[in-house]
């Protein structure tokens, strides 16, 4: 079948030519309300059961959410269960509602009522659907006779009040598939039930509007809000929340958007579970904050322990390309982004009071509780920077910027060959292999040295090709003196090996290497070439002769 676009239709525009939000940033963090347990819940093919949606609820309130749907207590056995084993043991923090969804129906309004006593302080959810396909397709009903659910229902909870003696109640109402309603028929019914509820600023009515389905651009679900946000009556007695879904993969930036648009208040999921295409990602909007230097006021300093609580309750995973969860996000395999991420993270051990300004990381992973050794991974699409990262962060060695140039295509060939990526031990192991294992022609017997007046005489015993050869030179060190030797050498034939040291590194190795030091030693020879060599021993002098020989080695 071809595709066929007359089969759809453009969606239409709100008229708000003085729309004021593209104007506005964000200052600050708003009201959250995790719906994991309700939304995110009823979207599973299997879901959680009791005590998964404990932990999982033990989980949000460490994050801090302070707002938490737990569910939607007249659908199940489950849902009632929980909630009352919830209120019955205490399970939330004083300062933390419960939130139950309920429809606009009295037997279900009734049961919900109940799951509620005793209960410190909860939230009431009331909705009913208002777009005209609902209307017309799922209820076949007129605008008022729409508008009539939701005033019975907001009467119906109204009555029940008194049941909750000693609970804080708060009322919400949602216009469901707020986003495909006409804004002023989704003005006209939200105000018909504040007319029942009689918000006050003291007392405000939570305004949920969801973006049930995804239909438009996000700047549409703005210009909505905002129109609601100037339009609607008692602005100040309202708290005006979001609830968008991801249909067109925009879920985060209306939400971004209808903030700035002037919503108080944010309902998600951690990352982004929920029907269909899911929810919002409550963890992304807040880090997304976070990132700009507000502070979300949701804790996520440890984000693997919470996705593996996540993954475990829910059954879902959290992608490699998940923004800021997936294992990927932080991680750089291309040589040039490896090499500004390098200079970047240099540039902040010398300046770690500036602010946050390394090239492809948008956040500090340590600040979410990721590890910079995931920052930089190595494969055949990686240069010489990663390379050199690698030995460095998980090695301690410190390749010389010169030595880097030298090594890391030779360590690229071999991982290309491979054609995978490469661990960090993999890696040394390639540079033993390359430096400090070559041994053959010349291999290290003994090292001697004395001075006198000035001069250091060296006495060195080696083999070339397992044939003992032995050097004495002369020199203002130990090195001098080594390449003073090699110049009257007189072996196979060969009368003289001339070279000079063109550059020298050299420190201590991380304990764990069983070995003092390594030397990093480039030599030139006569035909005016250059190679790198390295040793490695406990005796810093020896690593340096170790290295000459290695760089000969390699010549
Ligand atoms: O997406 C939605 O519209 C909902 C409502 C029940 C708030 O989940
Ligand atoms: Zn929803």
């Amino acid at each position: 079948m071809p595709m066929n676009p007359k089969k759809y239709r453009p969606f239409p525009p709100v008229a708000l030519p003085d729309r004021q939000w593209p104007n506005r940033i964000l200052t600050h963090a708003p009201r959250w309300c995790s719906v994991d347990l309700r939304d995110g819940n009823q979207a599973l093919a299997v879901p959680m059961n009791v005590s998964q949606k404990l932990e999982l609820f033990s989980a949000l309130v460490k994050c801090g959410f302070k707002e938490i749907e737990v569910g939607f207590p007249s659908a199940s056995n489950t849902e009632f269960t929980f909630n009352r084993r919830l209120i019955e043991e205490k399970r939330a923090p004083d300062d933390v509602w419960l939130q139950v969804l309920v429809q606009a129906r009295e037997d279900l309004i009734e049961r919900t009522v109940e799951s509620l006593v005793g209960a410190k302080k909860a939230i009431i959810h009331m909705y009913n659907s208002t777009s005209p396909a609902q209307r017309r397709v799922v209820f076949g009903k007129s605008k008022d006779e729409i508008k009539a659910i939701a005033i019975n229902g907001a009467k119906l909870i109204k009555e029940r009040l008194h049941r909750l003696k000693g609970t804080e109640v708060r009322l919400q109402y949602s216009p469901e598939s707020f986003s495909g309603t006409e804004v002023e028929y989704a003005k006209e019914i939200s105000e018909a039930v504040m007319d029942v509820w009689q918000p006050t600023p003291e007392r405000p009515m939570i305004l949920n509007l969801p973006d049930t389905v995804e239909v438009a651009m996000p700047n549409v679900y703005a210009d909505q809000i905002e129109w609601i946000c100037r339009n609607i009556k008692n602005r100040d007695s309202l708290v005006i929340s979001l609830h968008t879904h991801n249909d067109r993969s925009t879920g985060v930036a209306a939400t971004e958007l209808g903030l700035l648009a002037g919503a108080d208040r944010v309902e998600g999921t951690l990352f982004g579970n929920g029907e269909r295409t899911g929810n919002l990602d409550l963890v992304t909007v807040a880090l997304n904050l976070y990132m700009h230097g507000i502070d979300p006021k949701l804790k996520f300093s440890n984000l693997s322990p919470l996705i593996d609580v996540y993954e475990r309750c829910t059954g879902m995973t959290v992608p490699p390309r998940h923004p800021y969860a997936g294992e990927l996000v932080f991680t750089a395999f291309s040589g040039s982004h490896q090499d500004a991420i390098k200079k970047g993270l240099a540039e902040r051990e010398n300046t770690p009071e500036a602010h946050w300004d390394v090239p492809y990381l948008t956040i500090d992973p340590a600040d979410i509780g990721r590890e910079y050794r995931e920052v930089i991974r190595v494969n055949s699409q990686s240069g010489k920077g990663g390379v050199a990262y690698l030995l460095e962060a998980e090695f301690g060695i410190e390749l010389p910027k010169d030595m880097q140039r030298e090594f890391g295509p030779i360590a690229n060939d071999a991982v290309d060959k491979l054609g995978r990526e490469v661990s960090g031990a993999e890696l040394k192991a390639m540079f033993w292999h390359e430096y400090i294992d070559r041994i053959s022609p010349w291999q290290l017997q003994s090292f001697d040295t004395e001075s006198k007046n000035g001069v250091v005489k060296c006495h060195v015993k080696l083999l070339r090709d397992h044939h003992p050869v032995e050097i004495i030179g002369e020199g203002n060190g130990p090195l001098a003196a080594l390449v003073h030797g090699f110049r009257k050498i007189h072996t196979f034939g060969r009368v003289g090996i001339r070279f000079e040291i063109s550059n020298y590194a050299e420190h201590a190795l991380s304990s764990g290497e069983g070995a003092a030091a390594i030397a990093y030693i480039q030599i030139k020879t006569t035909d005016g070439k250059s190679r790198w060599g390295a040793g490695v021993d406990t005796h810093i002098e020896l690593a340096s002769v170790r290295a000459v020989l290695s760089a000969l080695n390699r010549s």
